[in-house]
């Protein structure tokens, strides 16, 4: 039985790892900004074996209700034992780039508003001195490409971020551990033209999540095929690199 806090619960990739969790009979604090979508993965979880499921309204963006937020939680769970932080946004890359104010919603959506809340956490965790704060952070993370940069510019900073709380938390014995999945089919996805060998179903990927956590792995590309994917994209030369369009 795990203590799980879920932010961005309503997302597919979220939904299927806390129908793991559920199996094992585990408590949740789910926390979305749709309301009924909370009500609908908490039957949904309730029917899979949760022993108690609360669940909070929140828009992640809002700095000023996170604290409320993890009081609240806290005031439930006492202890948390796992952290999800899953919620997130593929943003229009040539609206960013037409508009300063869409880019800057666009990156507290995937960026700030993370940062914000493992800020929060992180000192919460520190008096807990246990437990597991798990970020899904990008592959698009790794390298700033012409068709995303301003998400990739988002997830970049939220994985530098967890390296940086990873070597601070581990002195107190919480770990950090930071998700980044390639394409995965979820509403996210919906109608982009992908190519269709590459992409995971949520099931999947939160199968390897969950082992992720289970291992204590400090970061995780999901499935795996994607850090050699990577490594590949990072060694492109800049003189090249500057002239495709990917
Ligand atoms: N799908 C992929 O290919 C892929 C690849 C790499 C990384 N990721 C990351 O994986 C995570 C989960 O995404 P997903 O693929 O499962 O997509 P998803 O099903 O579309 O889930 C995204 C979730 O984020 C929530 N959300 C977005 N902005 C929010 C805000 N400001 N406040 C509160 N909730 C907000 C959405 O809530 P609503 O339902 O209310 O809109 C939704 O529940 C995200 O961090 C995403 O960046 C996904």
């Amino acid at each position: 039985m795990k203590r799980v806090l879920i932010i961005g619960a309503t997302s597919a990739i979220a939904s299927a790892c806390a129908r793991i969790w559920a199996e094992e009979s585990s408590q949740f604090f789910l926390v979305g900004r749709n309301a009924e979508k909370l009500e609908q993965c908490a039957a949904d979880l309730t029917a899979r074996g949760a022993t108690a499921v609360n669940v909070h309204c929140m828009e992640a963006a809002d700095f000023a209700a996170h604290a409320v937020m993890l009081e609240s939680c806290t005031a439930m769970m006492r202890q948390i034992d796992i952290v999800l932080i899953a919620h997130g946004t593929l943003p229009d890359q040539k609206a960013c780039e037409q508009d300063v104010g869409t880019a800057l919603v666009e990156l507290a959506n995937n960026g700030t508003s993370v940062i914000a809340l493992l800020t929060l956490l992180a000192n919460r965790f520190e008096t807990q001195r246990c437990g597991t704060l798990a970020v899904i952070s990008s592959v698009a993370g790794d390298r700033g490409r012409p068709s995303n940069y301003l998400y990739g510019t988002a997830k970049a900073a939220v994985s530098t971020f967890c390296e940086g709380l990873r070597a601070r938390m581990f002195k107190v014995g919480v770990h950090v551990i930071t998700i980044k999945p390639g394409f995965v089919d979820t509403p996210m996805t919906q109608g982009l033209a992908l190519p269709t060998a590459l992409v995971a179903k949520p099931e999947q990927v939160a199968k390897l999540i969950v082992e992720g956590i289970n291992k204590k792995k400090n970061t995780i590309y999901v499935p795996g095929f994607w850090r050699f994917i990577m490594i590949i994209i990072r060694s492109i030369p800049v003189v090249i690199f500057k002239k495709i369009n990917i």
